[in-house]
């Protein structure tokens, strides 16, 4: 049986990458011949949040060094165009449970509509991190609380070099 590439996006905002975020991108490998994490961004808000986007995305790359199948990447506008100029046929998102699911399912019809030769595949993701995001991960280490269960080392050396030169 032949079939054609899968190429897969996994878009978000990665603030930072957390192992929530690892781990879907992980299980995607399964049935994706190459995932595409991918940054989204409006260049208005550029300088919001705790990483800038070219950070995020170098802490992408380093997270995912050992898997050539995987991309760090960034992207500004709709994820549709974004998907359309790689190629891309599908769409990774977890699902840590149904508050998760209203948001996900509107995007993911819309998404549809807006590009129908996409579908969105929601994973479920391991059950010990179910309840992790980068918010509570950027909470915790904003006040100086110790995230190394949360994200993968060079996430957490990232953070804690900041930390030690605004402590300075
Ligand atoms: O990590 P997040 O913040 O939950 O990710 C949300 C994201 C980036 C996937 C979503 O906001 C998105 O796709 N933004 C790109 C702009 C876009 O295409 N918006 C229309 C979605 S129907």
């Amino acid at each position: 049986m032949t079939r054609t590439d899968h190429i897969a996006i996994c878009p978000g905002s990665f603030d930072p990458i957390t192992l929530g975020h690892e781990d879907i991108v992980r299980r995607a490998l399964s049935f994706a011949d190459q995932v595409i994490v991918a940054v989204a961004h409006q260049s208005s808000h550029r300088k919001t949040g705790m990483f800038s986007i070219e950070e995020r995305v170098a802490l992408i790359a380093d997270v995912f060094a050992d898997d050539p199948r995987v991309e760090a990447a960034q992207f500004e506008g709709l994820l549709v165009d974004f998907a359309r100029s790689r190629g891309a046929d599908l769409v990774v998102r977890g699902l840590r449970g149904v508050r998760d699911f209203e948001y996900e399912f509107q995007m993911a019809l819309m998404n549809r509509e807006l590009y129908p030769g996409m579908e969105t595949v929601f994973l479920a993701p391991d059950a010990g991190r179910s309840f992790l995001s980068s918010t509570l991960v950027r909470e915790i280490a904003s006040v100086g609380g110790d995230v190394s269960r949360f994200v993968a080392e060079p996430v957490l050396r990232r953070i804690e070099e900041r930390r030690a030169t605004r402590s300075t």
